[in-house]
């Protein structure tokens, strides 16, 4: 724990913790609205076609329900995210199996349920396309002029000479699958007429997200459109559009009725319409010297973006970004690009973009070892960027040597070299055992000017006990409701119970931005820091520095003298970086988390199942402001990813529906899967981040699947291309290298 700081460095157990393990908080579904109807959505069963006729039968009028169709939409009929090509209801064209169609709102479950079977829809179906080898080729024009959701390229050095130095040159395909959040409580919205405006209540990450996909909908100002947090357990992305989405729906269907509406999805329709994880092919082509350090990278990625934009754009910017790991490259090309597939838009998932490139470049390095009959470790060691290198874009790194600082401190927790060498001699038996290292970067914040444009704004108030945090950042299960807290008490300089972090109602709190891309504590937190300060100078108007029952006892003055006390503060960014949107290059992040994982897998030999033995996390992650939790955001992120890298395998069927309706269909990583952990945290403070913080919540989702896999490689001597590596694709592997076809 740090000496400058009374709180900061603290490991404090969540604010939030006890009432969610006791099963005492109450989730949307928990909470009583009285006279609260139901809703639900009337969904395409075809995945692409025109939608030809809506009709009821006389036995939905007997219900009392109401209907919602295109037609009765006030405002725009899109949901708006990214782009505005996502309609809220399908009319005419429908581009994926599940799209909604029509809305339904009944008075009870078993009305709406009696309703929803009366509403008739007719599709014209048309040819889908479900690959993006389908889409890129303009098999069926289904999104724009080709199909092509989005698409960047970035250039440095010169790609011959570096390919011409290169003594050997590895080429790689590589594949990664879906992955679904599975947060605790599911998807769920309720939305109420108030006045001439419309309020709403939910499970989400992002309320502002939520009023400016209501208020285009509605066709209403911002300010007629109010939204509410409810209790969330879980989130990982999985909440941060499709909110706006729900959101949308009961607010056109309790607009049309003028009752209040609630939906709450059971687990299957939130499996089956839910955004997930943006499947990804890569190609990486990698020239080396015999001595193992890169001369050049040829790297090119393609998204599985679904029917619509939703937030692809910005996935795959991350994805771009990150497609070179970190690794210093002299000579380098990277091109990336998102098509559209008659299935499910995909989505945020914690990590957004960046895992699938990091999965692509490291197992390159683990390609290149495998050549250069390096170990994996060694060839990283060689290659990490450091102090003053250059990104492929443009960036200069300015801090400390952290890439390299991580991957060390994994090799000591895990005793690396040892196990390698060990693990490698046991090649007998039912049960072998494998290691695997990887490592990755994370930029903490929006990409490019995306925090500088922000306008990250939080508020302070004084209520005559305490001070009151308003912000939009959620609490999630993630830790927000703990940590701004303790922002907020060190920079006043006051006891934690002297503070209240206030739940978002964007009636009351301004926008400090969404509650996503590893921004909250690194940013949302600085903001929260400003406001404090702001409020502290104002109530000590110009006298001497007040903490304390002192302060308190000020605030209390103050408050009496001028009837009320609040301060706003904001996220200002003074490091001087810049970045040009149109070269998509520059000064793309203002601060990086690393993290390098080693871990030791054992294989059943019989039944190909891979079970994580033990992992060591080494993560630099500027200054920890609660260790502890730092530390729990890592292991779960790191299981997250492992979960990816073997068991979480979904599929679509032949109408491009996913095939897992149920949790028994899958398997996310249980407790039983969970491996004896070695965490360690480093720390070089961030000048852009409070208090030297970096963001942290999606770096554990980025490296642990590669090494995942390399362990499965190590132990049963093959090489994997793809993840998930289930048991059925190790069988495969294993079959092919013993048939002579590795
Ligand atoms: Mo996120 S995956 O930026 O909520």
């Amino acid at each position: 724990m740090s000496e400058e700081f009374r709180i900061i460095g603290k490991s404090l157990p969540r604010f939030d913790g006890p009432v969610k393990v006791a099963g005492e908080v109450k989730f949307l579904e928990d909470i009583e609205i009285p006279g609260c109807w139901l809703g639900g959505v009337v969904r395409s069963e075809v995945p692409r076609g025109v939608v030809r006729k809506i009709e009821t039968l006389p036995a939905f009028a007997e219900t009392g329900a109401v209907l919602v169709t295109a037609e009765d939409i006030p405002g725009e009929n899109y949901v708006a995210i990214v782009r505005s090509d996502y309609p809220a209801l399908a009319a005419p064209a429908v581009n994926y199996a599940t799209q909604a169609v029509a809305l339904v709102a009944a008075p009870d479950a078993e009305s709406l349920k009696r309703a929803m079977a009366a509403v008739v829809v007719e599709i014209e179906p048309l040819p889908p396309i479900f690959t993006v080898e389908e889409s890129a080729a303009s098999k069926e024009l289904i999104w724009g002029e080709d199909n092509c959701i989005d698409h960047y390229h970035t250039e440095r050095g010169d790609l011959r000479k570096g390919f011409a130095e290169a003594d050997v040159v590895v080429e790689g395909e590589w594949e990664t699958g879906l992955q679904e959040q599975m947060y605790l409580e599911t998807q769920g919205m309720a939305a109420w007429r108030a006045g001439d405006g419309i309020e709403l209540l939910g499970s989400l990450q992002c309320p502002f997200y939520v009023v400016n996909a209501v208020a285009a909908a509605l066709g209403l100002p911002h300010e007629k459109v109010t939204v509410r947090q409810s209790a969330t357990g879980g989130a990982f992305g999985g909440k941060e559009d499709y909110p706006s989405i729900l959101g949308v729906y009961a607010a056109l269907l309790a607009w049309k009725s003028g009752k209040k509406v609630k939906i709450v999805y059971d687990r299957s329709e939130d499996l089956l319409v839910s955004p997930k994880r943006h499947p990804s092919k890569s190609r990486y082509r990698m020239g080396l010297t015999k001595d193992g350090k890169i001369t050049a990278l040829d790297a090119e990625i393609k998204l599985d973006a679904g029917a619509y934009t939703t937030l692809t754009r910005v996935v795959l910017q991350r994805t771009h970004l990150h497609a070179a790991g970190c690794y210093y490259v002299p000579n380098v090309r990277v091109r990336s690009s998102a098509w559209a597939t008659n299935t499910p838009p995909n989505g945020a998932f914690r990590g957004f973009g960046a895992p699938q490139a990091i999965f692509a470049i490291e197992r390159t390095m683990d390609l290149a070892a495998e050549r250069l009959e390096m170990d994996p470790l060694d060839i990283r060691l060689l290659n990490t960027i450091k102090t003053g290198d250059l990104f492929p874009y443009g960036q200069v790194l300015r801090e400390g040597n952290n890439a390299e600082g991580v991957l060390l401190k994994a090799a000591e927790l895990s005793d690396y070299r040892r196990r390698r060498e060990i693990l490698s001699q046991q090649r007998e038996g039912r049960f072998r055992k494998g290691i695997g290292i990887s490592l990755a970067l994370h930029g903490g914040g929006f990409t490019g000017a995306g925090e500088a444009n922000m306008g990250t704004t939080a508020k302070m108030t004084f209520d005559g006990k305490r001070f009151r945090i308003y912000t939009s950042s959620t609490e999630m299960g993630q830790g927000a409701s703990t940590v701004l807290p303790m922002v907020a008490a060190e920079a006043l300089g006051v006891e934690l119970e002297d503070v209240l972090y206030v739940e978002p109602d964007t009636k009351y709190t301004p926008n400090t931005g969404p509650t996503v891309a590893s921004r909250t504590t690194m940013y949302a937190g600085k903001a929260v820091q400003d406001a404090c300060e702001n409020l502290k100078k104002a109530i000590e108007n110009g006298g001497a520095p007040l903490s304390g029952k002192a302060l308190v006892e000020a605030a209390k003055r103050y408050l009496e003298k001028e009837g009320r006390a609040e301060a706003l503060g904001y996220n200002i960014f003074t490091d001087g970086q810049s970045w040009d949107e149109e070269k998509f290059a520059g000064d793309a992040y203002h601060g990086y988390a690393w993290i390098a994982n080693a871990v030791e897998v054992e294989l059943d030999m019989d039944t190909y199942e891979a079970t994580p033995l033990s992992a060591a996390v080494a993560a630099e992650v500027g200054r920890a402001i609660n260790p502890m939790q730092a530390k729990a955001q890592l292991t779960g992120g790191v299981l997250q990813a492992f979960g990816w890298a073997h068991i979480e395998d979904l599929k679509t069927d032949a109408k491009g529906r996913y095939t897992a309706a149920h949790m028994n269909a899958y398997l996310v990583p249980t407790t039983l899967d969970t491996p004896e952990w070695k965490v360690e945290l480093l720390e070089d403070p961030c000048p852009a981040g409070c208090y030297g913080a970096k963001g942290l919540g999606e770096l554990p989702c980025d490296a642990g699947a590669a090494a995942f896999v390399a362990a499965i490689d190590h132990a049963a001597q093959i090489f994997s291309h793809c993840a998930p590596m289930t048991g059925e694709k190790i069988f495969e592997a294993i079959e092919k290298r013993d048939n002579g076809g590795e």
